[in-house]
Parts: C-alpha cells; structure tokens; sequence
C-alpha cells in the first residue's frame, strides 16, 4: 500500500471510531470488479456503445419495446453470473461495525443486497423487478428470454422497474436518502462519476450539514472538490482496506 493512502485509510479509521451514522452512495463503479460494465467509461462504458435515447428513456421504451426488452433481458441474463466482490462484502463488514448505517445506490443489479447489507436504498429501481407501463402494478417473476415485453394483468406492457431518463425517482426511496444524508456524520462516495441528479446533489446536503466526505474511485469527479479524503483506486481494493483497517483499530480498543 503507498504510503499516502496508508495514512488518509488511517485518517478515516479514526474518523469512523466516533462515527454515529454513515452513509454511502454507490453507484456503477462499485460493481465494475463484479464484471459488470459502467455507464460513462470511454469505450467499456455501457453509454458509448448503446443509445441512452433508444435504450432508457420512456419514449425509446415505446418506439420499440422489443428492442429495450431484449436490452435489459440480456443485462438481467448477465446479473445471473455475477457475484458481489470484496467492496461490497467491505460495506457489510462496515454495516456490523457503525452504529447506524444505510447504502443508497444507484445501481439496478442487487449485489450489495446479495453481499447482505440489510438497508439499501435503490434510488434507480431494480433489474430484477418489473411493474406494467401505464399503471405501475408491480410483477414478480417474469422469465428471462422472452423477445418482447409480456402484458399485465391490466393489458399494459411490462417493463424493468428502473428509473430511465426524464422520470422522477421514486418518492419515498429520495426522500429517506436525502434525510439519511442531512443526518449523516461521514458519508462515503463510491464509484459515481457525479454527473447525474439528484443523487450527485446527495454528498453536497452531507457535506453542508457538517459531514465527514471521503470519496473512493479511481478518477477525480466533480465530488472530489468537496471530498475531506480521496481514496484514489478499485473500490474491491481501498473498502477492503478500510474496513481492515477499521476492523482491526476496533479490536485493539
Ligand atoms: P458512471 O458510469 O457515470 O460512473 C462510474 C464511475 O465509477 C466513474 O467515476 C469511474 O471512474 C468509477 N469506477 C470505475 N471503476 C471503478 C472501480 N473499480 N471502483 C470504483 N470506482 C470505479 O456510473 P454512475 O455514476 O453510477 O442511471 O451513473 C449514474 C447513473 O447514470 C446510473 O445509475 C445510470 C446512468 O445513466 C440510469 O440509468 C437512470
């Protein structure tokens, strides 16, 4: 371990040890050592090889349900050989050790669920559920596979039940997030490029309200600015370490 991020991991361990509530805003990065592609990476990026208009957006989703049918069926295809890695099994561990502690994410694939963290807040939706176009009636258990979207009960086209451009984020999934950030005394920022509201706007509200900002991603975002420590690498990595280093700061006590 290089010696600056030695010491900024110690930095945030002694931060931790006085800690009443931590939150941590995941996004894309923090599954990116699952295998799982991100969205805004040059190249690997989700976003440059595939239309966001035509692929995530409630009007791409009506000019051709098939096609974003079989997009999503595919990415759901690909959750089912995927694990959590050790920087979700880190948050886990961190969850055991700080007294209040909540993960708001915006990624759809589950796996910080699947790691067992206990409270998550998907404030993009999830891949592995569905509810239908015109009335949001939720539907479990639809199959993989299928070329077009099946209908509802109602008659309506199903489809993902994530958040797709230009539609608001579910209500009550926003507003615990936002509390949870006002009310945080540290708050980690993981594998976000920051570039898209109203999560990025979350680690502001912490910050402004007195919170202990430490970032963790390879890449400097616009977060980086307000970030108190930034941890400069995989987040599979630097969480391990710091839940390590924590871990084994709290048994010495
Ligand atoms: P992005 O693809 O915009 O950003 C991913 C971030 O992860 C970047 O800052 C990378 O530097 C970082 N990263 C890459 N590998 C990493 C690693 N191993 N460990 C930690 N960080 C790593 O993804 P998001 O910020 O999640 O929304 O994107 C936000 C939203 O934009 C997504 O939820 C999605 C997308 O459009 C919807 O689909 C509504």
């Amino acid at each position: 371990m290089k010696r600056q991020l030695e010491e900024e991991i110690s930095v945030v361990t002694s931060r931790l040890s006085s800690c009443r509530k931590l939150v941590v805003l995941t996004g894309a990065g923090v599954s990116r050592e699952s295998g799982i592609p991100t969205f805004r990476e040059a190249q690997t990026g989700l976003w440059a090889n595939c239309d966001p208009e035509r692929l995530a957006t409630p009007q791409g989703f009506l000019a051709d349900p098939a096609l974003v049918w079989q997009w999503y069926d595919s990415r759901r295809k690909m959750l089912s050989t995927v694990k959590p890695n050790p920087g979700h099994y880190a948050l886990v561990e961190l969850e055991k050790l700080v007294g209040s502690f909540v993960i708001v994410t915006q990624n759809v694939d589950g796996l910080h669920a699947l790691a067992g963290s206990s409270d998550v807040i998907e404030l993009h939706g999830s891949m592995k559920r569905f509810r239908c176009f015109d009335a949001n009636h939720p539907v479990d258990d639809v199959p993989v596979g299928l070329l077009e979207p099946p209908k509802c009960q109602c008659g309506s086209m199903l489809r993902p039940d994530v958040i797709w451009f230009g539609e608001a984020l579910p209500e009550h999934a926003l507003k615990r997030a936002t509390e949870e950030f006002q009310g945080a005394d540290i708050a980690f920022v993981v594998g976000t490029s920051g570039l898209v509201q109203p999560a990025a706007s979350l680690p502001h509200l912490a910050k402004h309200n007195g919170a202990f900002v430490v970032e963790i991603n390879p890449e400097t975002t616009p977060i980086t600015d307000i970030a108190d420590v930034f941890l400069g690498g995989p987040a599979g990595t630097i969480l391990h370490q710091v839940a390590g280093s924590f871990l084994k700061a709290q048994t010495k006590v």
